[in-house]
């Protein structure tokens, strides 16, 4: 399999505050790569930084995907480029309806858009059509409904990398199964993922998984291993552990 993702040793300061201290991971095409760590260890950072948002611009390091370097191209070259992020905490579009948004991002592929396409979608995810399709994505909406009508959004646009930040946050347990699904869609596809999450049954979809310390990966391997190592030495933290990087089998 060839590398989708390359991130090699990125570093980056925000006002003075080095948040990314030199993160290093690939991820494959149809892999699902998960990040976990605490609160605050600069993971959605790393999203940012991966997907061109302003002002997360690394220092050093490189961004290589499909064989490109990212770290001169804007959000929108990045998007077109086949690299989506889902927010954690998904945005409100004041006057635009969950069809026209979930339209955009057909067009965007410069393909028809089919009415029927935007219902599979919508039902991937759990969300009935019928009631949904004209409503519109603002505080009427859950952040539970937003954060799956995003999902659906991203199944229509066929990204070849997606970057899911806490999709099971706020989420139900039905929908919870239902982004495991969405997950097994996209690997199915080829479609790589990073998955970051705090959750044991989203951690269960991913190949391989990675700890992130205080903008480092301390640690990377099987999912189970990564898991049970962060709920030993991290929860709470033991800083008297040896916190080397270690690849765990
Ligand atoms: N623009 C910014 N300016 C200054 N500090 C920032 C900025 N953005 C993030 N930080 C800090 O960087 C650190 C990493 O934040 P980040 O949101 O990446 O954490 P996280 O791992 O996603 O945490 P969580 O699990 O709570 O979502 C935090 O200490 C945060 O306060
Ligand atoms: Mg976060």
């Amino acid at each position: 399999m060839s590398k989708l993702l390359e991130v090699k040793d990125i570093h980056l300061t925000i006002d003075e505050a080095e948040i990314l201290k030199g993160m290093e991971f690939s991820i494959e095409q149809g892999e699902v790569f998960a990040l976990i760590g605490p609160n605050g260890c600069g993971k959605s950072t790393l999203a940012y930084t991966l997907m061109g948002i302003n002002n997360y611009q690394p220092q050093k390091g490189e961004i290589v995907f499909k064989g490109k370097n990212l770290n001169k191209m804007k959000i929108n070259e990045r998007a077109k480029l086949g690299l989506t992020l889902a927010w954690q905490e998904p945005a409100r579009y004041h006057g635009v309806t969950v069809r026209e948004f979930l339209s955009l991002g057909l067009k965007s592929r410069g393909e028809d858009v089919s009415e029927k396409k935007i219902r599979d979608a919508l039902n991937q995810v759990a969300i009935r059509p019928g009631q949904y399709l004209d409503r519109f994505i603002d505080k009427t909406l859950s952040g539970g409904e937003r954060k799956r009508i995003e999902l659906a959004s991203l199944i229509l646009m066929e990204p070849d990398l997606v970057i899911l930040d806490e999709p099971d946050s706020g989420v139900d347990v039905v929908a919870l199964n239902n982004i495991g699904e969405v997950i097994n869609h996209f690997r199915e596809n080829g479609t790589g993922i990073l998955l970051i999450t705090h959750s044991e049954e989203m951690l269960h979809y991913a190949d391989r998984a990675a700890l992130v310390c205080e903008g480092e990966i301390i640690r990377q391997g099987k999912p189970d291993a990564i898991s049970d190592y962060f709920k030993s030495y991290c929860l709470p933290c033991h800083k008297e552990v040896e916190c080397d990087t270690e690849v765990a089998s």
